[in-house]
């Protein structure tokens, strides 16, 4: 198995090209199924997540094809098996995002229910209650969600409905999105997730045809139509890389160009950045991160959009093992998200956390050790924590890595790191 071989200490500087953001990508290619297309999503990732969503896509009947010299995936044809088998949902919990587009599209869907997570449980409730209010009925069997949608004699399966969620979800504002597009009448959103990743997709949707206003904010309008069309989209930068990145500068001391990152994706991770003695500028081609004194401790807590994302707490925590002063995240999103800690610590870290605050003193230096992690963005914060140790670090595990960061060690040895796969 591939692992990742670390020998920290040095400044970076240079380049990075950031690529098409995954979480933008993934409902952009379930999208596709809301029409014969073709859509022709450019900019597209390489990036593991993205050919377990391919294969989802066509064992369900699509065709996909996948340019990765050109960056571009293009989807085109119509669904005939409705149903997304457990050995890919399990795999990618996003997979559930086909079942709005299936069941708007084709009146049925059987998805198989995700299951637990490393992160936590992550019930897909919101999904199941808005598509019901939408006239779905849905059966559990087999672990499998299948659910059947009547149609409406207009040409619709779905109606549309007020939707006001009790809770903020990227996923389930992504996947209502999609079945409001197709069903008959007006829908409301009330409370949705305000994600780039969501104003990305509700863009792509209007170039297939859709209606829909408020992108931006926390209230959608959708005003169905009956068919959605062919289009070409560009799917944005990938802020979570592009905060991954603006850490490994700030951890090393160096300065970076992110190509292609924009400020206003990156909601409260600037400021806090900012506050910990970090400089963000946005030039032309991108963001400009430099660290030239030293790092001073911050506290965040994690928030849905424009709040501090959950996706870059971990990065934020192996950057703060090293800034001077205490520093507490408190983590909102998710129930089990500080698998990184035990790993730090490993490391030298000094963190003491209690149920979802973890109060971080920093430490002049970081000594490197054999590291493992459970999800994404908890094996990233290791390669970080691994740039400023002293020593050697390896990080296992690293088809994590691969879920979210593409060409991870060509980036950071680019920008003169020591890094390599072995
Ligand atoms: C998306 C992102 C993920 C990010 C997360 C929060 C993708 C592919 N993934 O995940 O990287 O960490 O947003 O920014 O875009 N919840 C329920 N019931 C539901 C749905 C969610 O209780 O039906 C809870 C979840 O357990 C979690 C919270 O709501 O505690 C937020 O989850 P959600 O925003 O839905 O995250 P995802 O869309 O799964």
């Amino acid at each position: 198995m591939d692992r990742i071989r670390i020998r920290g200490g040095k400044p970076l500087s240079g380049s990075i090209p950031i690529g098409g953001a995954k979480n933008a990508t993934l409902p952009l290619m379930a999208a596709g199924l809301l029409s014969d297309g073709p859509l022709v999503l450019e900019n597209a990732p390489d990036l593991a997540d993205i050919a377990t969503m391919r294969a989802l896509l066509v064992q369900h009947g699509m065709k996909v094809e996948h340019d990765k010299a050109q960056r571009r995936l293009v989807l085109s044809g119509a669904a005939d098996n409705l149903e997304a088998p457990y050995d890919l949902v399990r795999k990618m919990r996003a997979s559930v995002l086909v079942m709005g587009p299936l069941l708007a599209r084709f009146g049925e869907a059987r998805v198989s229910l995700p299951g637990g997570c490393a992160i936590g449980t992550r019930p897909v409730d919101l999904h199941i209650k808005g598509l019901e209010q939408m006239g779905a009925v849905f059966d559990l069997e087999g672990g499998y969600m299948h659910a059947k949608a009547p149609a409406t004699g207009a040409g619709h399966f779905l109606r549309g409905a007020k939707i006001i969620f009790p809770q903020v979800s990227v996923g389930a504002t992504e996947n209502l999105l999609m079945a409001a597009a197709l069903a008959e009448g007006t829908t409301e959103l009330v409370n949705a997730a305000r994600e780039p990743e969501i104003g990305d997709l509700a863009m792509c949707l209007m170039r297939m045809g859709a209606r829909i206003e408020g992108i931006g904010t926390d209230r959608l309008v959708i005003e169905g139509v009956k068919q959605l069309g062919a289009a070409t989209h560009p799917i944005i930068p990938d802020r979570i890389e592009a905060g991954t990145y603006a850490c490994a500068a700030a951890i090393t001391g160096g300065t970076l160009l992110l190509e292609g990152a924009r400020m206003v994706d990156l909601g409260a991770v600037v400021r806090t950045m900012r506050e910990c003695g970090v400089d963000v500028a946005e030039e032309t081609e991108g963001l400009r991160i430099t660290r030239k004194g030293g790092l001073r401790g911050a506290d965040v807590m994690t928030e849905p959009f424009p709040g501090f994302a959950t996706d870059m707490q971990a990065q934020f925590m192996a950057l703060m093992c090293v800034a001077e002063g205490a520093s507490m995240i408190t983590e909102t999103i998710f129930e089990n998200r500080f698998m990184h800690v035990p790993e730090l610590t490993r490391m030298g870290a000094r963190i003491k956390y209690h149920g979802q605050s973890a109060i971080v003193r920093g430490v002049p230096k970081l000594s490197g050790a054999p590291v493992m992690a459970t999800d994404l963005r908890a094996s990233v914060s290791l390669v970080l924590a691994g740039l400023a140790a002293q020593g050697e670090t390896i990080v296992n595990r690293v088809y994590h890595l691969d879920r979210g960061y593409e060409a991870i060690e060509r980036k950071l040895s680019a920008v003169g790191a020591a890094i390599e796969r072995v």
